[in-house]
Parts: C-alpha cells; structure tokens; sequence
C-alpha cells in the first residue's frame, strides 16, 4: 500500500488493533503487517514469552506501542477480562484469528476437546465482536476480521466439529457486515486454505502429502489479502488456487460429492 493508503487504512481502523491469537503463524503475520501502517497492538495469546518476542520486535521496528495479555481464549472469562484490560484504548480493529483444531475421528475425540473448539472458534469470536463492536458502531467506524476456513463450505469428516465453528464465524462475519456496514463498522469473514503456519505443520503428516489440493499459502499472503479485502466484501478467499477448488467444491459438486471427496482425501492422510 502507497503512504496514503496506510494513511488511510489507519484513520479508519485504528488507532489501536486488538488480535486474538497474535503470536505466531497468521495471528502474527497480521500483526506485523498492521504495525507496517502504524496502528498500535493489543496481542493476545497463551503463552507469554512468545507473544512478549513478537511485541519487542515491533516496537523496535515499527516504533508503536504494543500491549500483551497473556489470555486462554477457551475460558469463559477470555472475554470479559480482555474487554476490561483495553477499556482505556480506542480498539478500531479486532482480528479474531486463534482456533483450536483436532484432527481426530468425532466419537473417539473426548467431548472435552469438541467443548473446546467451540469455545475458542466460537464463543470467544462471538463475544468480543459483540463487546468491541458496540465502541466502533458508536464512533461510527471500525473493523472486525473473523479467521474462517475453506472448511466452512461443506462438512469436513476428522475436523467435523474444526469445519462446523468455521462456518459459523463466516455466517456471522456475514450477517454482522450487513448489520453494521450502515454504522461504518466493515466485517470480513477470512476464508484461508492451507497455510504454511507452526500450527499447521504441527498437524500436518509428512508422509501423505495433498494430492489435489493447492499449494499452502504463506501467512503473510493470507494477512495481505486479507486487509485489503476489508471494506470492499464480506467473505474473502484467499489465494487463487482455493478460489478454484472452492468454486469446483461448490458449484460443481454436489455436497455429498464435495463432502465424500473432502472424506476421502483426509481418511488417506490423517486417520
Ligand atoms: N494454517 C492453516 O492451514 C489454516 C487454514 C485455514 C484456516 N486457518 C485459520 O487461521 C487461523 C490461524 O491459524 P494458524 O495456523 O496461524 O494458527 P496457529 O499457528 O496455531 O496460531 C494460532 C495463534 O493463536 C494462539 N492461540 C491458539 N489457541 C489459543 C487460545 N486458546 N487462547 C489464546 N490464544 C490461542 C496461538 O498462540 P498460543 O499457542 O501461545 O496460545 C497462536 O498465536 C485459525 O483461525 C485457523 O482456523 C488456518
């Protein structure tokens, strides 16, 4: 982006962005990009001396200031105690990108884990759209970005509970950009593929490489999209590659094609 664009991007999303799920892979990847154009950071993440690493680097690159909080965003105070820690900031971007994913057969999963995912993909995004989306609506500007997934787009067997959060943070990414565009908050659903994250290598086996599915994308590229998408769309799909294979998984195929072909390319390499 030109001088004036960050300028720009700033003055409409800023001056603080808060982004949970910030220390590393695409969280991370966000981060830098957003102290690039000069907005100052709330970070948020479980593990301290990570989140810390990152923090020092931008503020001796960029010169912003950046905050940390240590936080589990499955708990079900997250929300609260992160809300209450920025009262004194004007947050005008929320990217909410952490996830807890398995890869695992649903029954033999404990329910834990499933109780988990919904609390970290779901819950957490839910309410702190709703806690910091209520200051933006009032200011009359701001912008909330929802980590989603290819996954959101059909049932996906071994991350069934995984895909199922996806889709709920693109429905409602999509129902919150047509409730508060008209208050001049713009809200984006982020659809990534596979991306080259610690996250995603710690899940990925190298034995059974994809056989069709596109290239992993790197996280800085999914960052980049995804910002210069906010604003102009509700739901963004990075990556060409993914935009085809979305396109053939949706509008070629049946569902029941889409979900048995999906099926059948993750039982060969996970299960
Ligand atoms: N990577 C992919 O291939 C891919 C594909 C499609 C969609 N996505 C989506 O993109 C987003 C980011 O993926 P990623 O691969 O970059 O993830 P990642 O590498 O696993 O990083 C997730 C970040 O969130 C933090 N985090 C995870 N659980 C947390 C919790 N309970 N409380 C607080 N912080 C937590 C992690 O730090 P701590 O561990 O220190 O907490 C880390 O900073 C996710 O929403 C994912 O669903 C990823």
């Amino acid at each position: 982006m030109s001088a004036r664009q960050d300028a720009a991007f700033a003055h409409r999303y800023g001056p603080v962005a808060l982004i949970a799920g910030a220390s590393e892979g695409i969280g991370a990847a966000f981060a830098r990009k957003l102290a690039g154009v000069g907005l100052d950071l709330v970070l948020v993440a479980r593990r301290p001396p990570a989140l810390e690493a990152l923090a020092d680097e931008l503020r001796a690159a960029h010169g912003i200031s950046v905050r940390t909080i240590p936080c589990d965003l499955g708990t079900a105070e997250a929300a609260d105690a992160i809300y209450l820690a920025c009262q004194a900031l004007t947050v005008g971007l929320l990217v909410y990108n952490a996830a807890s994913s398995t890869v695992a057969r649903f029954l033999e999963t404990p329910v834990e884990t499933h109780r988990r995912t919904l609390g970290v993909n779901a819950s957490a995004p839910m309410l702190l759209a709703h806690a910091f989306g209520g200051p933006m609506a009032k200011r009359g500007r701001g912008g909330i970005i929802l980590m989603s997934s290819l996954t959101a787009f059909q049932g996906t067997p071994l991350v069934a509970s995984y895909g199922a959060t996806k889709a709920f943070n693109l429905v409602l990414a999509e129902g919150l950009w047509g409730e508060l565009s008209g208050r001049g908050v713009d809200v984006l659903a982020c659809c990534a593929g596979a991306t080259l994250t610690p996250g995603y290598e710690r899940t990925t086996p190298l034995r059974a490489p994809a056989r069709f599915a596109p290239k992993p994308q790197d996280a800085t590229d999914v960052a980049r999209e995804a910002l210069r998408a906010l604003g102009r769309k509700p739901v963004v799909i990075t990556g060409r590659g993914n935009r085809i294979a979305s396109f053939v998984m949706r509008r070629i195929f049946s569902r029941r094609l889409a979900v048995a072909t999906i099926g059948r390319e993750m039982t060969r390499r996970y299960d």
